[in-house]
């Protein structure tokens, strides 16, 4: 059986460990690490993804400044909101949570953000220096950045190893495969045109699964023994909770977890870690500052 990697308790611990790091910046330089979240409209997924990383900082201490847009912002009145938080000092990271409406372009919006605000690493100047060799981004998208701090608080070695992601997205299945690169793996992306991703998916020493697709992923696509870490969140109908609904992963946990050698649950795997690095980069974003 599978090592289960409890995300929420690795999460946990990191979280005391930037908790104690912003009383001290606080209390020694009197800088309080500032996160701007910019929501436009009343999509409910991303409302409940932003109310979660609005709690993490309060509850870090990390200063939140709440910026609610409605659906019919235009894209220039976006764009000043974020020119006049790149001004700000107390904010050191801001965040414009996606997707956007479609009358906005999102690419235009991510790029007027400032390089050194830019907590989740989407500039497409950061993204850039991800894919180069040498060079390093001043932020690492969050995502990818939980799934390979997993892996390496786990103990799972990346170098030299093969690594499949399945997923390009540019949130998390592309910046996972450059991470992952630059940590010396050697990488495969499998994606919606891929012909039988499973055999593909059965020589990896390490599956990162970012597709979308509900238990999509089974024991039979896994070598023995592999690391498989999960990013997906997708909700199915469930009549016996509440809310008329539960989440699952993009792996057949039951299955996959009898075949790998470590696999995170959903949820509890890579989604509050996900959270605890968008503080960690705030944090690191706020000594930049001071240094
Ligand atoms: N939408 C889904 N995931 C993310 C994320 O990590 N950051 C932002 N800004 N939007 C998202």
């Amino acid at each position: 059986m599978a090592t289960v990697i409890d995300g929420k308790a690795v999460a946990q611990s990191i979280r005391t460990e930037i908790a104690t790091e912003v009383r001290i910046l606080s209390e020694k330089y009197g800088k309080v690490p500032g996160l701007a979240v910019i929501i436009v409209g009343n999509k409910k997924d991303s409302q409940s993804y932003v109310g979660m990383k609005r709690k993490a900082c309060a509850e870090l201490g990390i200063k939140s400044f709440d910026h609610d847009l409605p659906e019919q912002v235009s894209e220039a009145d976006l764009i000043k909101e974020v020119h006049q938080l790149n001004l700000n000092p107390d904010v050191h990271g801001i965040l414009v949570q996606l997707p956007l409406p479609k009358h906005i372009n999102e690419e235009k919006v991510l790029t007027e953000i400032s390089l050194e605000k830019d907590v989740d690493g989407f500039h497409p100047l950061n993204i850039g220096k991800l894919a180069m060799k040498g060079r390093d981004p001043l932020f690492l998208p969050c995502t990818p950045k939980a799934c390979l701090e997993l892996l390496s608080r786990s103990g799972v070695s990346i170098k030299g190893k093969k690594a499949v992601v399945v997923g390009r997205s540019n949130i998390v299945g592309l910046p996972a495969s450059l991470l992952l690169l630059k940590a010396d793996a050697t990488v495969t992306i499998v994606h919606s045109h891929t012909s039988q991703p499973e055999s593909i998916i059965r020589e990896a020493d390490i599956v990162i699964a970012a597709a979308g697709q509900p238990m999509m992923i089974k024991g039979s696509w896994i070598k023995p023994g592999a690391a498989v870490i999960d990013v997906g969140t997708n909700a199915v109908d469930d009549p016996t909770k509440k809310s008329g609904y539960k989440l699952v992963g993009d792996v057949d946990f039951e299955e996959v977890s009898k075949v790998a050698g470590w696999i995170t649950p959903v949820p509890g795997g890579v989604g509050p870690m996900t959270v605890t690095m968008l503080l960690k980069n705030t944090l690191d974003g706020a000594k930049r500052y001071i240094e």
